[in-house]
């Protein structure tokens, strides 16, 4: 049957089929509420799928509306998300919430702290179900290879299809080495299907600094202890404190970096 958009809205729709049948079934994929999407989106963007799954259960346990985090200080915030790395993405989220507690989400959803273009539309898609496509690195690049004329759309279907291209950038079109071969959905009438196009891998990532020594590991380690014990001597490490309480993510009472409230 030819539809309208032709093959490539035909491969739109196996996908979804796949999807259904397929789909990895991960605990943000069985609600549609905004705040519970924005938990996972925050908490998904710079950390792999298995890290975050014990810190959304604890966090949607925990805080289950914008409101419930909005009572919360801070710190509790922090200290819940300990572990997982950038911080600031807790501080923004504990804002958002702020924000939405007192005056609902806004028209535009990138008015709120932490939220990008890319979170916008994933909540516009996965929350609200409209046909939207969230673009990230892994979906840019499964768009880039599989449809390098566009996204075509998935009129009615956008959850299922911006979950499925979340799966195929996570499991099957990766950065580096693609399982064309191994059950990619796609795969039929792929133009860069086993190295076919020119749709180059991803170089290898320039190695990242150390981290042992960086300011990243020591404005963690006072996060840390911040979080056990409520506060710290910033004369310890007077440059990671600082840079702590300029971003918000402590508090300082005179020599004392606390909790951020
Ligand atoms: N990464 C970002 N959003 C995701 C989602 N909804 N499912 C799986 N991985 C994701
Ligand atoms: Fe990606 Fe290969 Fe699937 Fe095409 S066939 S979408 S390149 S994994």
């Amino acid at each position: 049957m030819i539809r309208p958009g032709g093959a490539h809205a035909e491969a739109v729709v196996r996908l979804v089929e796949w999807f259904g049948r397929e789909g990895a079934d991960l605990p943000w994929r069985r609600t549609r509420d905004r705040w519970l999407v924005l938990v996972a989106e925050a908490q998904l963007q710079a950390t792999p799928v298995a890290r975050v799954l014990p810190y959304y259960a604890r966090f949607t346990a925990r805080w289950p509306t914008p409101a419930d985090m909005a009572r919360a200080e801070l710190g509790d915030v922090l200290a819940e998300w300990q572990g997982l790395g950038y911080p600031r993405r807790a501080r923004n989220l504990h804002a958002a919430a702020r924000v939405v507690a007192v005056d609902g989400w806004p028209d535009r959803l990138t008015d709120l702290p932490g939220v990008g273009p890319y979170t916008a539309a994933a909540i516009r898609c996965f929350a609200d179900g409209e046909d939207v496509l969230p673009v990230d690195t892994n979906a840019a690049r499964v768009v880039a290879r599989r449809f390098p004329g566009g996204w075509p759309g998935a009129p009615g279907r956008g959850w299922e299809a911006g979950q499925a291209i979340m799966d195929l950038g996570r499991i099957w079109c990766t950065a580096r080495a693609p399982r064309c071969g191994s059950g990619c959905p796609l795969r039929d009438g792929c133009p860069a299907a086993d190295g076919g196009t020119a749709v180059a891998l991803t170089p290898a990532r320039r190695p990242q600094g150390r981290y042992e020594g960086s300011m990243r590991q020591r404005r963690g380690a006072l996060l840390r202890e911040l979080a056990d014990r409520g506060e710290v001597d910033a004369a310890r490490d007077p440059e990671a404190a600082a840079s702590l309480v300029a971003e918000g993510l402590a508090g300082a009472r005179g020599p004392v970096l606390v909790r951020a409230r």
